[in-house]
């Protein structure tokens, strides 16, 4: 009789590779790896997808979903300025439920019984994983190799070498855990573990120490339609490249690296380093000609929709139904963000230094100008002040009559 398939989250990394095999010791299972390409930046996914096999996967595919990636999940993100913390672009936590959704497909495209991940217990992406899988598949079951087994990375070194499993030769000597995408680049572990250590320059890639960024700055006009970036300097490129693109440009200027300390799902605070030049260039951007475009009380509560959906995102609820009525808030407010914006790349910084909408300004030369031509009738302001100062005129009057009686 055939043995139950599981399908792994495989990345051709270290954890990845090894799990194939024990899996088949532990859990007596058919595995089945599934690499799924969200702009990690691998060249050769072929080699990855020969890997899996190398490793003992009876089936090994790989999946490009850079586009979907970017439509998807980088796009609905970038309409809610989606940070968590109000700093991390949510890097990780966007990728995860488009990987699940296709372990998922996977997993019914060769009758498997479950889906499995590399995760530890101790991150978030454990819970993207699981919960996302129960949310689109519950009947599947959900295994952990690198979980259950508690192995250090030596330890799976060590398990690899004995076995003869072909693992990525670079495993033993970087000192960091990478995961990375198109919206950005996530470091954890080794020195950056001790948060008073600054972060040693070999944490980074894709962006260049601020000190050896061009002296001159240089601008960038991101033209905005419905909450979406549509072109560069006028030329107008698909969502996946036009950040590809932007994320080589912002980066060589130093944009887009972030320190902190994060509150991790699971109560751990953890030291993590970011690279996200594409990411914050454009929230940037999106959030200032949403400030050109936005009525104001659509505005104010955007803002606080905004961190829900994000903090939401981060903790893996992106399949529920919550997700899904943000969107279409979301989706509501982006119709009116239309237009161009001005963006300076200097030194580390992306700031917007211009911004204008033909179709859904909200601006008014004539109601802001303090110049020739103002439109703005003052005298409304008298009356306006008084109403406005009212109820706190009247609660002053009485707090002052009670400290007199007092
Ligand atoms: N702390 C970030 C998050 O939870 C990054 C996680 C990176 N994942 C990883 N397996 N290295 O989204």
């Amino acid at each position: 009789m055939s043995k139950p398939r599981i399908v792994l989250a495989y990345s051709g990394g270290l954890d990845t590779s090894v799990a194939i095999e024990w899996l088949k010791e532990h859990k007596d299972v058919d595995v089945v790896a599934c690499a799924v390409d969200v702009g990690q930046g691998v060249d050769d996914l072929e080699e990855i997808r020969q890997r899996g096999l190398e490793c003992g996967a009876v089936e090994s595919v790989v999946i490009d979903a850079t586009t979907e990636f970017a439509d998807g999940f980088i796009a609905p993100a970038l309409k809610a300025n989606a940070m968590y913390m109000n700093k991390y672009p949510l890097v990780s936590a966007l990728s995860r439920p488009l990987i699940v959704k296709h372990l998922v497909q996977v997993a019914r495209d060769t009758g498997a019984a479950g889906v499995a991940h590399g995760c530890t217990g101790k991150g978030n992406d454990q819970v993207r994983f699981e919960v996302g899988t129960m949310c689109l598949a519950p009947d599947l079951a959900t295994l952990a190799p690198i979980r259950e087994w508690g192995l250090t990375r030596d330890a799976a070194i060590d398990w690899a070498t004995e076995r003869g499993i072909p693992i990525p030769v670079t495993s033993k000597t970087s000192p960091y855990s990478i995961d990375e995408n198109a919206w950005g680049r996530t470091a954890e572990c080794g020195i950056i573990e001790d948060p008073w250590a600054a972060p040693p320059a070999d944490v980074y890639e894709r962006t260049v120490d601020v000190v050896d960024a061009p002296d001159t700055p240089e601008e960038v006009v991101i033209g905005f339609r419905r909450g979406l970036p549509v072109s560069l300097d006028g030329e107008e490129l698909p969502l996946a490249e036009l950040v590809a693109r932007l994320d080589g440009q912002a980066g060589r200027h130093g944009v887009g690296r972030i320190d902190m300390i994060e509150d991790r799902l699971v109560g751990i605070k953890s030291r993590e380093i970011y690279e996200c030049p594409a990411a914050i260039t454009l929230i940037n951007a999106h959030r200032d000609l949403e400030d050109l475009c936005l009525e104001q009380e659509l505005a104010d509560h955007k803002r606080n929709e905004e961190s829900r959906y994000a903090q939401l995102i981060y903790n893996g609820l992106w399949w529920g139904p919550l997700k899904r009525a943000i969107d279409a808030f979301m989706e509501e407010a982006a119709g009116y963000v239309n237009g161009e914006v001005r963006v300076q790349l200097f030194k580390g910084s992306a700031t917007v230094v211009g911004r204008r909408s033909e179709s859904s300004g909200l601006y008014s030369y004539d109601m802001a100008t303090y110049d020739e031509g103002d439109r703005f009738d003052q005298t409304l302001a008298e009356g306006f002040v008084k109403l406005w100062g009212l109820p706190l005129k009247t609660w002053a009057a009485r707090t002052r009559d009670a400290d007199v009686e007092a």
